[in-house]
């Protein structure tokens, strides 16, 4: 088998380091060496917008975020299926992004899907936290959040505040009525399924495959907003 080549680094925003690797056609992020993201699983990422987007119309999206632009990638698909039945506008997907390196990556260096995604005129990337991106109330439709490996076990310290009580009713109050939120976690947390029903959404827990019906099963936690 061939070795990993390293394409490219960066420092990541928590500390640490941020890399980019190929082997032949796999793409992997790591952070310190570990993998964050991978061309080779991104079922349970998919997933993601499909339980936030089901059965939606030219929603408000907003993404957090970027990766390797799968969760992107699935809900452009989404916006597109829905604009052709229904022949309806095109919505909107606004992705935040943390890393700037990571955003530079996926235009050139991840190959044509990322950056065709990136390029799409109903995208819009900011640079920054997605707790900054949620700061206009009724912005959006929907929220599919994407940053940490759960809400316990996050990628960098500030996380934490956008899986409690404060982040949580900021997230609601970014959301039109019948918003929802999408929060996509590696296994199931109970606490933080009580303070998503006690910063007043209906959950739902949805369960996800890595890859293709296969792999590690991870969570999808579905929080609708009353209309
Ligand atoms: C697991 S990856 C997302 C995978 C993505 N769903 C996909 O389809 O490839 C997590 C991403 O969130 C970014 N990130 C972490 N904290 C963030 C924050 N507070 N705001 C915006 N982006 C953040 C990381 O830099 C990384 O790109």
């Amino acid at each position: 088998m061939k070795p990993w080549r390293e394409l490219a680094r960066a420092r990541a925003d928590g500390g640490g380091v941020l890399s980019l690797h190929r082997r032949d056609d796999e793409v992997v992020v790591r952070v310190d060496g570990q993998e964050l993201m991978s061309t080779r699983r991104h079922g349970s990422e998919d997933r993601l917008a499909e339980v936030g987007c089901a059965g939606l119309v030219a929603p408000r999206v907003l993404i957090g975020g970027l990766g390797l632009g799968f969760t992107l990638r699935a809900t452009l698909a989404l916006l597109d299926g829905a604009e052709a039945d229904a022949g309806a506008g095109a919505g909107t997907v606004v992705v935040a992004e943390i890393s700037p390196e990571l955003v530079a990556w996926n235009r050139t260096l991840v190959g044509a899907g990322a950056a065709a995604a990136l390029a799409d005129p109903r995208v819009e990337i900011r640079v920054g936290d997605v707790a900054d991106a949620m700061a206009t109330p009724g912005r959006f439709d929907v929220i599919l959040l994407d940053v940490d490996n759960s809400p316990h076990a996050l990628t960098r310290p500030g996380n934490q505040v956008l899986y409690g009580t404060r982040g949580l009713a900021t997230a609601r109050a970014a959301l039109g009525p019948g918003g929802r939120l999408a929060v996509w976690s590696a296994s199931r947390h109970p606490d933080f399924e009580r303070r998503l029903g006690a910063a007043g959404f209906a959950v739902e827990v949805h369960g996800a495959r890595a890859s293709g019906g296969r792999g590690s099963s991870h969570t999808i936690y579905l929080g609708r907003k009353p209309a």
